[in-house]
């Protein structure tokens, strides 16, 4: 059994377990488990090289190698233009990564924390008959939703490539497991059939819920901490930091197994 402690009630648990042990793979069908349950896993001060850390996300799952690799997968993350709103990874392609592994190689110096929410806890929280509203509707899902945040007037071939990568997803992601979880942040465009104010003030609405400290942890980073999320079961986002301060994160992800699903209608006949 690992040894866990809570970091806020509904996610986030800090795991105590030396590197050799973690990479042996021995405690992963563990890890893997208390990562859906938790949301967000924390192991301070690991330490690990790149190789390790490749490692230790290999013991998780299939390392994804994404569309911006680097280095069999591992990628230096700087400045993901974007990061700083509420978003999924990947949450306009079919399958989008199931985990995702990141470690702080140098510290902004002020600012920089990563945020976590929980979207299976959010929807959970919900009242049984907005549960079923809302797993009926579907929402367009696209790079350029995200991408506009941060680059508000783009050239025409930054917005052609962005709007390669789009999608139409179930608001309400219905996983393999029974459990249910809110598909919503900065990729999240328009709820189909719904007129613009309704969809925007609908998705806003959801948005807030989730987000709210209940269902969040604040990671403030110290050097060596490496952080894995579910990609599937949370929404993320890195507060503001001075990128003169050079914070550099290193990470790998998962490729992620479950598409994302609606709910089956059963509809009266
Ligand atoms: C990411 C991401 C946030 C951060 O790597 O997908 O959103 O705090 N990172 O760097
Ligand atoms: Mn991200």
């Amino acid at each position: 059994m690992l040894r866990t402690k809570d970091l806020s009630p509904l996610i986030g648990s800090e795991l105590t377990i030396d590197a050799d042990t973690l990479l042996t793979g021995i405690h992963a069908a563990e890890i893997r488990e208390l990562l859906v349950k938790r949301g967000v896993l924390l192991i301070r001060g690991l330490d690990l090289s790149d190789d390790q850390l490749r490692t230790f996300t290999a013991t998780i799952g299939k390392i994804r190698e994404g569309a911006i690799k680097e280095e069999n997968g591992m990628l230096k993350v700087r400045h993901i233009p974007g990061a700083q709103f509420w978003h999924i990874d990947g949450a306009y392609t079919d399958i989008p990564p199931f985990a995702t592994v990141l470690t702080s190689r140098t510290l902004a110096r002020q600012g920089g924390e990563t945020e976590f929410a929980n979207t299976y806890a959010a929807f959970e929280d919900l009242p049984p008959e907005e549960q079923e509203q809302l797993s009926r509707l579907e929402v367009l899902h696209s790079m350029k939703s995200a991408m506009n945040n941060a680059i508000p007037e783009p050239t025409l071939e930054q917005f052609k490539s962005w709007m390669g990568h789009q999608g139409v997803r179930p608001l309400v992601w219905q996983h393999r497991s029974g459990r249910r979880s809110l598909v919503v942040g900065a990729t999240a465009s328009y709820v189909l059939g719904m007129n613009s104010v309704d969809s925007h003030e609908m998705l806003q609405r959801l948005l807030n819920h989730v987000t709210q400290p209940k269902f969040t942890y604040r990671h403030h980073w110290q050097l060596g901490d490496v952080v894995v999320w579910d990609n599937t079961g949370t929404m993320h986002r890195a507060r503001p930091f001075d990128l003169e301060s050079g914070r550099t994160m290193h990470r790998f992800a998962v490729e992620g197994t479950e598409p994302m699903t609606a709910v089956p209608l059963t509809r009266a006949a």
